[in-house]
């Protein structure tokens, strides 16, 4: 499943995010670093962007307060049951840069705990409004072709790990973006749709039926693992 979550972070929190996000400077271990650092075998030779050192204090901030904020989206948790979120990272792209087509890597240590996550949902959050730069957008394969996604600050799109995507070359301007994982209680795609599908329907039904909501939790029980 493909969606778009409106409204991770208001106006104001892009904003002040932006501020830190463009006066940290370059090269060093708080600052923006090459962002093959990375990336597996297939991914170094279609990187071309840069990332937050992912063991700078400020992305560790930045990403508590995306964190916290996805702790409480009703649509984010109904359309991810997750089980592990990995700490948000964040990148950049200015004029020329882009990521060829990849797929993200099943299994991701998180940093600094030796425990692995299985990647079953990936997550970009936009920082930079789409008239701020050209180019960039991320150009995700499903069944229905490519679709171009480019979103306003603040927005988020989720969609299968396992899809192949790229970020097209950013021609103008500069382009910022939080980007992570989740391993969802529901590891399969179709059943993790269908829970959200029935989640939706039940919370646009008044009063929400009973047994319908007992459907909910029971396919959940069925098929969650914690
Ligand atoms: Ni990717």
């Amino acid at each position: 499943m493909l969606l778009h979550i409106p409204g991770v972070l208001s106006t104001e929190q892009v904003k002040a995010m932006r501020h830190r996000l463009d006066t940290v400077g370059d090269s060093n271990i708080e600052g923006w670093v090459d962002g093959r650092v990375t990336a597996g075998h297939q991914g170094q030779s279609v990187k071309r962007n840069q990332q937050l050192a992912e063991q700078s204090a400020l992305a560790q901030m930045l990403g508590g307060l995306i964190l916290a904020e996805l702790e409480r989206h009703p649509l984010f948790i109904s359309a991810t049951l997750p089980s592990r979120v990995y700490p948000p990272m964040f990148n950049r792209y200015g004029p020329g840069m882009a990521f060829g087509n990849h797929v993200d890597g099943a299994i991701r240590l998180m940093p600094g705990t030796g425990v692995k996550l299985r990647t079953d949902v990936s997550a970009t959050l936009f920082l930079t409004d789409p008239s701020d730069y050209d180019g960039g957008e991320l150009l995700i394969e499903d069944t229905f072709g490519a679709q171009a996604v480019k979103l306003p600050a603040g927005d988020m799109v989720i969609y299968p790990s396992n899809s192949v995507h790229r970020v097209s070359p950013v021609t103008r301007g500069e382009r910022v973006a939080s980007f992570f994982w989740i391993e969802s209680m529901v590891r399969d795609d179709a059943q993790r749709t269908l829970l959200f599908d029935l989640d939706q329907a039940i919370q646009g039904l008044n009063p929400a039926c009973v047994q319908l909501t007992g459907t909910y939790h029971n396919l959940l029980r069925m098929w969650a693992s914690t």
